[in-house]
């Protein structure tokens, strides 16, 4: 599996926290900015990150931005993605289990960086589970292809 990040600067904090961690574990990463603390637009991150993870079937997303809101608004709008803001370990955990999520979005001025750091390594350790919550994630798909029907 291979990780790729991305984050503004309100998230750079513990995007660098989480980038020590995936360095310590030996996990193969793409780390597409921001680099500095200078102030950026966040959906350019989350552009770049959410067409990676869309274009590739063996890669997760962690994106970071002040709250985890705007850069996962952003990215859920690239065709595939499912984006989740997670602000504690029961919803990293789950994200993955129950919803399939691609990309898990953490808050910088929310959650401090061990918290980020261990809702990273949740995220990118758990499977999903399939069976009815395949059902489910399949009629997400079909919302954001117009084809779904009631
Ligand atoms: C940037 O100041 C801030 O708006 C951004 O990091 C994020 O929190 C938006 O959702």
């Amino acid at each position: 599996m291979k990780v790729v990040l991305g984050c503004d600067h309100g998230g750079i904090n513990i995007k660098n926290a989480i980038i020590e961690y995936l360095k310590e574990n030996n996990f193969e990463y793409t780390d597409f900015g921001c680099y500095t603390e200078e102030s950026v637009d966040y959906p350019v991150y989350a552009y770049k990150v959410a067409t990676a993870v869309a274009s590739s079937e063996d890669t997760l997303g962690i994106l970071c931005c002040g709250t985890g809101i705007g850069i996962s608004m952003a990215a859920n709008k690239v065709k595939g993605i499912r984006a989740a803001v997670c602000t504690n370990e029961f919803m990293a955990e789950m994200t993955r289990r129950h919803n399939n999520a691609n990309i898990i979005a953490m808050g910088g001025r929310i959650i401090d960086e061990a918290t980020a750091v261990k809702l990273a390594d949740i995220f990118l350790n758990t499977e999903f589970e399939g069976d009815r919550h395949t059902r489910r994630v399949d009629m997400i798909t079909a919302i954001e292809e117009g084809t779904f029907e009631l």
